[in-house]
């Protein structure tokens, strides 16, 4: 496997980011019924968004939202969406760049990083837990909420 990049997302690679392949049954939990209704009060300024190269490939995408002033402890230094081409999976893509976050959420003075997902078999829980992730409660749509300390 060729070395990963992360790279600020920009014209050049927002269309590779919105057109990564998934495998099949994985789009459904791509965005968490949560963030679908947070979404709105989101302000773009505090996103972060990155994509993963692996050589010249956009292998993966990765938004981060940073609000230190947040109402909640969930939307403070969290991964608003991560997915890796169904191609890519499985050989460290997603890692990269959950460690690539926690490393900005560390330099941006936060102490935990979250996550929200949907259970589910083809869902991303065991990915979430395999990097250090806990399950930490419930949001009202019965998603996980996922804590990992810096
Ligand atoms: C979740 C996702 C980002 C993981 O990316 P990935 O590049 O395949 O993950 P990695 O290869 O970095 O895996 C890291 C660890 O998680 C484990 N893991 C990943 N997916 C797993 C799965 N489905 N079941 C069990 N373990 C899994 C790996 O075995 C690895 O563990 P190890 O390092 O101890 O061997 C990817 O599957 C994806 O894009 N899914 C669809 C989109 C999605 O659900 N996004 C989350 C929205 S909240």
């Amino acid at each position: 496997m060729a070395e990963l990049r992360l790279e600020e997302l920009g014209a050049e690679t927002a269309a590779a980011a919105n057109n990564l392949t998934l495998k099949p049954g994985q789009e459904a939990f791509l965005e968490p019924e949560t963030y679908e209704h947070l979404e709105q009060s989101l302000d773009p300024a505090n996103s972060w968004p990155r994509v993963v190269r692996e050589g010249d490939e956009v292998v993966g995408y990765i938004m981060g939202n940073f609000d230190p002033d947040a109402p909640e402890d969930f939307l403070r230094a969290a991964i608003w969406r991560i997915d890796v081409s169904g191609t890519a999976q499985g050989k460290g893509v997603g890692r990269f760049a959950v460690q690539a976050f926690a490393d900005e959420a560390r330099a941006r003075g936060f102490h935990q990083a979250t996550v929200v997902w949907a259970p589910g078999e083809a869902g991303p829980g065991r990915f979430f837990e395999a990097v250090g992730f806990k399950v930490v409660g419930q949001t009202p749509y019965g998603e996980n909420l996922g804590a990992l300390a810096l």
